[in-house]
């Protein structure tokens, strides 16, 4: 497995491989890679020839009160943990690399990006619409694969490419969960013991409205159990993210994000 930190070292690999007629993958993540970050790779490996993996911890994704200085980084386990799983390149770009000096160009996704994460984090998705964007032209891959774990993430991305009618499949994978529900997160190892005890709790409560039951009640629920704000819990349409029209015969998603002391915690079920 190489690793390679420019655009143009990542482009010339790139070109060798399509010479010899490969499909490519990639595999956008900003690293403190977990088990649900290896299984992009393996759906990865599954539809293309050659891997790539980009860890790019995004400054622009973040306001200026969220997490960015304490995101947990390590690149010496990430990239072992890449070789095991069978990446073929590594790109980890620094940030003088995807935004030089006199930067001035961002996109901007309404439609799935205006409702839920878009209210509590507005800057959010623009900033990972405009690292996508950045990370696609560089690579230009076949195809692009991310966690149904940031649902509404792939939905702004899926928007995004639609609109630009960029050449590229974006593909989901579905969420890997601890044994007791719990998605996984980086963001979960800041939490206490007594947090990680009650945290599985946020995906019952959307499962539950998944199957029927009132999503105010599950909110509730969660702040009986010790969650301390419920930022929402929203039954949506699982393409537009518009509320759900009841009684409709279109495919529907709970979406949730809820505060566990300073953690923040997001998740999201189909039905
Ligand atoms: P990051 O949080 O590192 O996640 C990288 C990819 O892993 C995303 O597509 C995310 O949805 C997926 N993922 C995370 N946890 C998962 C889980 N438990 N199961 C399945 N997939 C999971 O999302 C980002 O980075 C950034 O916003 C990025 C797209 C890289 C742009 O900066």
């Amino acid at each position: 497995m190489e690793l390679v930190r420019t655009i143009n070292h990542l482009r010339a690999q790139i070109a060798h491989w399509r010479e010899a007629g490969d499909r490519i993958a990639l595999v956008p993540t900003m690293g403190a890679l977990h088990a649900g970050h290896i299984a992009l790779v393996g759906a990865a490996l599954a539809v293309a020839d050659k891997v790539v993996v980009s860890l790019f911890v995004n400054p622009t994704q973040f306001a200026p009160h969220e997490d960015l200085a304490r995101y947990p980084r390590d690149e010496a386990g990430d990239l072992g943990k890449l070789g095991g799983a069978g990446a073929h390149l590594v790109w980890a770009p620094p940030v003088s690399e995807m935004y030089p000096e006199g930067y001035a160009t961002h996109i901007v996704v309404e439609g799935a990006a205006l409702p839920l994460e878009g209210v509590f984090r507005p800057h959010h998705f623009g900033g990972v619409a405009t690292v996508v964007c950045k990370l696609l032209s560089a690579a230009m891959p076949d195809v692009a694969l991310f966690g149904e774990k940031d649902y509404q993430q792939l939905a702004v991305i899926r928007q995004m490419v639609r609109d630009l009618t960029l050449p590229v499949l974006i593909q989901g994978v579905p969420t890997v969960r601890e044994p007791d529900g719990l998605a996984l997160s980086s963001r979960n190892a800041y939490l206490s013991d007594d947090e990680r005890y009650i945290a599985p709790m946020l995906h019952k409560a959307i499962s539950e409205v998944a199957r029927g039951r009132d999503p105010r009640e599950a909110a509730d629920a969660l702040l009986t159990v010790g969650f301390s704000k419920v930022d929402y819990l929203e039954v949506c349409d699982a393409e537009t993210l518009a509320p759900y029209v009841a009684g409709s015969e279109r495919p529907g998603r709970v979406l949730a994000a809820a505060w566990l002391g300073k953690t923040r915690l997001i998740d999201n079920v189909g039905f």
